[in-house]
């Protein structure tokens, strides 16, 4: 007699998502909630494995992992995707280009921000969303107030033509490493500071090991969520939808964090007794975007021109609709 055997459940399509933050900051806990939403909606359809500080691969090493299908998403700091021949990505590490995060949303939600993800297609990687992580201060073992405080320093950079620039009109050496490394190079000297936003620099203990920070909020750090693309386009239809919606979740939920995670984070950082926190007056923040200035100039050959005037008209145009909002 034959006997129904129950219909075996398919094994979950299993989704690696690696990233090397902590868990305890925006990406972190947008990843943490990608995977808890994907897991809960896809009734278990997807499985998916999150691998905080780089616990899986290292910086470069996941961008290579994820073209060749070893992992299937990561969020790599947009300063990340010019070593892929991304030259226009680095837009965003150009110093003080973006005046608040308003203008930065309407770029990244808006035409140039779709643009940009669509330059990844050709490289195996489809672009899912920006995640934000805000503007970035500058640390260091000796005292920050003023830009020529970094002359002679060797500052720790990701791996942008941008920031190299960067560091190298505050006359101080440039050197790109992992995320991973940073603290070991500050602890040890082999680089004098860094640069990033508060709630990495916190959730990574930098402050421990550098005694001076100073609040210039110079460039932004964000993320673009991305997926091999093979893999995507395997996916059934109404998964994709499915986990799309997910992913339009946990980017909410991500910028909702990251302007609350940053100011606690500073804050944190101004408490820890041996770290001295110097925030800007208005005209040493004048004189830091002088000193800055060449880096766009410099870059011109490097970055297209119309991709930064498109952010420049960006940035005028919400100025004037903030000006004419005062007016009334
Ligand atoms: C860095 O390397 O400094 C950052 O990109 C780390 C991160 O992913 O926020």
């Amino acid at each position: 007699m034959l006997t129904l055997q129950p219909a075996m459940a398919a094994p979950p399509i299993v989704i690696k998502f690696s990233h090397v933050v902590d868990e305890n900051t925006p990406k972190g806990i947008a990843a943490m909630e990608f995977k808890r939403l994907a897991e809960e909606r896809t009734r278990g359809r997807v499985k998916v494995l999150v691998y905080p500080n780089s616990s899986l691969y290292k910086d470069r090493e996941e961008l290579e992992a994820l073209q060749l299908g070893a992992v299937q998403m990561l969020a790599p700091s947009l300063a990340k995707f010019g070593q892929l021949g991304l030259r226009d990505f680095e837009v965003f590490d150009l110093p003080y280009i973006f005046p608040n995060r308003q203008v930065l949303k309407t770029v990244t939600q808006g035409a140039i921000g779709r643009e940009l993800l669509a330059q990844l297609e050709d490289r195996g990687i489809l672009g899912l969303a920006y995640w934000d992580n805000g503007f970035k201060v500058m640390s260091s073992n000796s005292p920050i107030r003023m830009p020529e405080d970094l002359k002679g320093k060797r500052m720790r950079i990701q791996p942008s033509r941008v920031l190299e620039a960067q560091m190298e009109a505050l006359g101080a050496t440039p050197l790109p490493l992992a995320f991973s490394d940073v603290y070991t190079a500050l602890e040890t000297g082999l680089v004098d500071g860094t640069e990033n936003p508060p709630s990495n620099l916190y959730s990574k203990n930098m402050h421990e090991v550098q005694k001076y920070v100073a609040v210039t909020n110079h460039g932004y750090l964000g993320y673009a969520v991305i997926v091999n693309r093979k893999f995507w386009n395997s996916l059934p239809a109404d998964l994709r939808l499915t986990l799309e919606r997910c992913i339009a979740d946990a980017t909410r939920k991500n910028d909702d964090e990251a302007e609350k995670l940053n100011a606690t984070a500073l804050i944190k950082v101004k408490q820890f007794k041996n770290t001295q926190v110097h925030t800007l007056s208005p005209a040493e923040l004048e004189l830091w975007r002088k000193a800055l200035e060449p880096v766009h100039r410099r870059m011109e050959s490097r970055i297209s021109k119309d991709l930064i005037n498109s952010i420049r008209k960006a940035a005028a145009a919400q100025a004037a609709a903030s000006a004419a909002i005062e007016l009334r």
